[in-house]
């Protein structure tokens, strides 16, 4: 298949493009240096000169307290470069996937969010991933919303190497007790999304590991299978740390329509030590 990748030098483009090469598929990867996505013409004209079969929308400005300082500048960048990329798609028969967020949910229920929950963005940054949503599924019918949360990724900045770096320098750690999500390995959601593809079973699915834990569960747990057993970390709540954008305090993900078609993915746990063994971070 001929596949149009955005974002492709993001945590889960590029290893999306990676698996994708391995499976017989003609992948153009293009990112912001190619192609602004918030200028509908050249999206447009792109997406026609290169006719793909399938866009995945993996593009999008992930600075949550950027887009709650420029909460416009997130809508136009989140919200209408989807609904661009997928008219364009449209106009050259395309199928789209577009990757959303747990951030589309208020995080004010006490059980896991399913495919089909309200969505109540809180948040700048949630609200211009669900304005993406909104227009992705105005532009076409063939789309699959897909939302993740907490993308932990090699080679780039994430929550482990933050935990680890401060760790590691002796500086005093404290982490929030009152954010509930799903750590989710980028590769694991790389190759649940390849499989996805085949499937050609429209509509919305969350793809996370599953489980899910708080950020200072999280913190612990990385520590702990790092051989910083003896760190100690300071609870904290959300309201203690002022920061410009308000996450969803409980929004983990339940993976139920990709369980239907055949795609679980594994507990975060046992993604965050295949990460930590490929890193070469494990200790017993
Ligand atoms: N990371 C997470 O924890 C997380 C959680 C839930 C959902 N998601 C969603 O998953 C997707 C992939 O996330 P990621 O972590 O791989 O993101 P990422 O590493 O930040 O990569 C996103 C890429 O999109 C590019 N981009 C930003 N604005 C653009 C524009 N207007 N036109 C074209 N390209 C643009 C960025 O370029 P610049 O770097 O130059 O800005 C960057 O290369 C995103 O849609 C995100 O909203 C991520």
């Amino acid at each position: 298949m001929r596949i149009l990748i955005t974002g492709a030098r993001g945590r889960l483009g590029s290893a999306l493009i990676a698996q994708l090469a391995n499976n017989n598929h003609t992948i153009t990867g293009i990112d912001i240096q190619e192609l602004d996505v918030t200028d509908f013409a050249a999206t447009l004209s792109l997406v026609k000169e290169i006719a793909p079969e399938l866009v995945i929308h993996s593009a999008a400005w992930t600075d949550v307290d950027g887009c709650a300082k420029e909460p416009d500048r997130a809508i136009i960048q989140n919200g209408f470069g989807a609904g661009h990329i997928a008219q364009a798609a449209e106009s050259v028969n395309a199928r789209v996937i577009y990757i959303s967020s747990n951030e589309v949910f208020d995080g004010r229920q006490n059980l896991p969010y399913r495919e089909y929950d309200l969505t109540n963005p809180i948040n700048p940054y949630g609200y211009s991933k669900w304005v993406g949503e909104k227009m992705v599924r105005e532009a076409t019918p063939r789309y699959q919303i897909v939302r993740t949360s907490w993308l932990f990724a090699h080679g780039g900045k994430n929550f482990i190497q933050s935990i680890l770096n401060a760790a590691n320098e002796g500086k005093p750690l404290k982490v929030v007790t009152d954010e509930v999500a799903n750590p989710t390995y980028n590769d694991d959601l790389a190759a649940a999304l390849v499989r996805l593809i085949e499937t050609e079973r429209f509509g919305i699915y969350h793809l996370v590991n599953q489980g899910y834990c708080s950020r200072y569960d999280f913190a612990r747990f990385i520590l702990d299978h790092t051989g910083y057993n003896g760190v100690e970390i300071q609870p904290i709540s959300l309201s203690d740390w002022a920061r410009p954008s308000s996450p969803p305090p409980f929004s983990p993900l339940e993976n139920l329509a990709g369980k239907t078609v055949g795609i679980p993915l594994r507990p975060w746990q046992d993604a965050v030590i295949a990460f930590l063994e490929r890193e070469g971070l494990l200790r017993a």
